[in-house]
């Protein structure tokens, strides 16, 4: 066991199949972060570490070595697990691993993979489902609300793993000596007081006039309408900030603007929103398209992207209202 499970996590899956498939999956997905996370702490001294490895993923983000390597780890080990079909953010199509197996695994092998030359926070998430039989396609293209499980790691300081399987999010951290992740925080809680947003304020003059008139009123502090003081946050990482804000609260946006191929935003649907809106809500807090419930939205081909907003309630919802007004 790569994994120390708490009593609780998947319990509350009721089908006995599916339960035990996703335990050995993600005991399975351990594995392949601690061989990732080795490569990572070796920096540059690991031949050809950060190179772009001279390819584009399908959504036109050019791929470091690591980016492919990960998913190279990733594949080997869901080939020993009950996972019938593995979608990748790293490549075009869907990888049938066998089919009749029980679930469906979609990954972002390696999460901002840009920051990987700057020894800052990267890491893998991923997002569990039960497999349609004899269907690839149909396995992947669903509702958030319908994976048994979701979560991420991170390599920084820390090698941990967040996780849910729709019945509160745990923190697992990488406990090196032992070789395994155990528990630190059985109920993550996201902080209703909160006082930080994260956006890549760069793309200001790209936004749509809500998302402006939003960061123009935050930024008014404690002056202006929301009456407080905040503070702004913007790591690169989607894991690390959404990291960040289960520990202690706060915004993240990356919303839809007028650049081209940015008309939805940029983060995908399925290898990161939908995940990552999963241990968001598990742990008390939102997650939207601005307007809609992520884990509600169910997308047509398996690298569409959306607008991506979560993090403590009260501030999701003030930027759904500034939505709503703007209509
Ligand atoms: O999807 C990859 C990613 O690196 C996310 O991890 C991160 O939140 C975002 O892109 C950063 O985008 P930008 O470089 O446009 O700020």
């Amino acid at each position: 066991m790569n994994i120390d499970f708490s009593t609780k996590l998947a319990k509350n899956i009721e089908e006995v199949e599916i339960r035990t498939a996703v335990l050995d999956t993600v005991n399975a997905l351990c594995e392949s972060a601690r061989d990732i996370a080795k490569i990572c702490a070796k920096g540059p001294l690991e031949a050809a570490f950060g190179d772009v490895a001279g390819t584009e993923n399908s959504d036109g983000d050019s791929q470091k070595a690591l980016d492919v390597r990960s998913d190279e780890i990733i594949t080997a080990a869901l080939k020993t697990v009950p996972v019938a079909y593995y979608a990748s953010e790293e490549r075009d199509d869907i990888i049938t691993l066998e089919h009749g197996l029980p679930l469906a695994v979609a990954s972002d092998p390696l999460d901002g993979s840009s920051n990987i030359d700057t020894n800052v926070s990267i890491g893998t998430i991923f997002a569990i489902f039960p497999a349609v039989e004899n269907d690839p396609e149909a396995s992947f293209l669903r509702k958030g609300s319908e994976q048994v499980a979701g979560g991420f790691f991170v390599y920084g300081p820390q090698t941990s793993l967040v996780i849910t399987t729709g019945d509160g999010t745990e923190l697992y951290i990488l406990d090196w000596m032992s070789g395994k992740f155990k528990l630190a925080v059985p109920a993550m809680r996201i902080s209703e007081s909160a006082h930080e947003f994260a956006i890549n304020a760069s793309n200001f003059n790209h936004w749509h006039p809500p998302v402006r008139a939003y960061i123009e009123d935050a930024m008014k502090g404690a002056d202006g309408p929301m009456g407080k003081k905040q503070g702004m946050r913007w790591v690169g990482s989607l894991v690390a900030d959404a990291n960040r804000i289960l520990m202690r609260g706060g915004l993240f946006m990356y919303p839809a603007d007028d650049r081209k191929g940015y008309e939805a935003g940029r983060l995908r649907i399925l290898y990161e929103a939908h995940p990552v809106a999963f241990v968001i809500e598990q742990a008390g807090g939102k997650a939207s398209n601005g307007t809609d419930r992520i884990l509600d939205i169910k997308q047509d081909s398996l690298h569409e992207r959306v607008p991506f907003v979560f993090g403590s309630v009260d501030m999701v919802e003030q930027v759904g209202e500034y939505h709503i007004n703007a209509v």
